[in-house]
This record gives C-alpha cells, sequence and structure tokens, in this order.
C-alpha cells in the first residue's frame, strides 16, 4: 500500500532550493510519528536535503547512479519499476516522503495522501505537490495547530476509486 506524505502551502508548494519550505516542529514531530517503523522512500535531492538516514525506518532512495550513495543503511534503486516490484506489496504501508519528482510519479498509483496543509502562500517556491484538489479525494481533518504565527491542518485523504 503506498501513502504519500507532504506538507503543503496553499498554492500546492512544497520546496524552495532544495529545502523545505516551512520548518514546523509539530510538522515533523507528526511526519515521525506516522513514519515510523515504516518504508519510507525518497527521490535523492531529498535524501541530499535531508543528510542522512532516518532513525527507525527503512530508507529507500531513488537516483540514476546508485554510486552517488556510500551509506549502508539506505537501500538504492536506479529503476522504479524494480522498486515498486521489491518493496511495495498491499500488507504494509510504505510512505512516499518527496520531493516533487517522486509525489508527482506515485500520485495516480498511491492509496492515501497524509497531507499537512499549509495555511499560508506568501513565500517563494521551485517545487510544488501535484494538483490533487481536481480529483476525487475523501478528506478526513485529523488536527488542527498553529506554530510561529502559522496555520495548519493535518489532514488525510483516501482514494474513493483508483
Ligand atoms: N513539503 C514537503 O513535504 C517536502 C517533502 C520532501 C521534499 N520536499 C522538497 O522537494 C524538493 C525536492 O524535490 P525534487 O523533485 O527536486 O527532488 P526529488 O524528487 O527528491 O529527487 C529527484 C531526483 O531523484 C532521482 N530520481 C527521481 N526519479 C527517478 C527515476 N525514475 N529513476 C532514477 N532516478 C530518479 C533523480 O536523481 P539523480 O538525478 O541524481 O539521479 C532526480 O533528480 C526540495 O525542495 C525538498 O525540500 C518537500
Amino acid at each position: 500500500m503506498i501513502s504519500l506524505i507532504a506538507a503543503v502551502g496553499e498554492n500546492l508548494e512544497i520546496g524552495k532550493n532544495n529545502a523545505l519550505i516551512w520548518h514546523l516542529s509539530k510538522d515533523l514531530k507528526y511526519f515521525q510519528e506516522i513514519t515510523l517503523n515504516h518504508k519510507v522512500i525518497m527521490g535523492y535531492n531529498t535524501y541530499l536535503s535531508i543528510g542522512h538516514p532516518l532513525k527507525n525506518r527503512d530508507n529507500i532512495v531513488i537516483v540514476d547512479d546508485k554510486h552517488k550513495i556510500k551509506d549502508k543503511n539506505i537501500k538504492v534503486y536506479d529503476n522504479i519499476d524494480e522498486l515498486i516490484k521489491k518493496e511495495i506489496n498491499n500488507k504494509e504501508e510504505c510512505f512516499i516522503i518527496g520531493g516533487a519528482s517522486m509525489y508527482k510519479y506515485f500520485y495516480t498509483l498511491c492509496d492515501r495522501m497524509y497531507l499537512t496543509l499549509i495555511k499560508a502562500s506568501d513565500k517563494e517556491a521551485d517545487t510544488y505537490f501535484p494538483d490533487y484538489r481536481k480529483d476525487n479525494w475523501q478528506k478526513k481533518i485529523i488536527r488542527e495547530d498553529n506554530e510561529k504565527g502559522i496555520n495548519f491542518a493535518f489532514c488525510l485523504f483516501e482514494r474513493i476509486e483508483k
């Protein structure tokens, strides 16, 4: 089962200069809770941006040249079909944790999306989440919160039909 997890602004923005736009500790804590002990799958830029493997999770990275990643704690793939075949199954939930290229690829394949909807649109961005709003999802607001004067909502989107 494939789930996407992301923090998304009002204009679908998710990143700038290979970094996150908002640094909200409550969102990072939520991300940690949801993904703990699961597989986390990311693109190479997101891996570089995080800078280390995420603890207590199976870290999986997709990259054109596998030799770019020396860390033995990371599972590396250079072929996305192979990654899907070997790592994704119906029994366990695995998480696509970014970035834009990965969200785009897996958007039509995923069953769920855990989106932190940030109620802001004033920051510059260069990477965006797919426009999920035009599609049919069942949305549940898990919790609303705020930090540093920014309001946000932790939401779960379940696909109605594939
Ligand atoms: N707001 C959020 O929740 C959130 C979460 C995660 C990331 N982000 C942000 O998203 C931005 C990064 O997104 P991005 O799209 O630039 O990068 P990305 O998706 O993290 O990584 C892209 C790279 O992954 C590799 N890759 C992707 N698909 C591949 C395939 N099919 N086969 C082989 N390699 C493949 C390529 O690496 P090589 O070219 O090196 O081979 C590609 O350049 C950053 O700003 C980051 O902070 C935001």
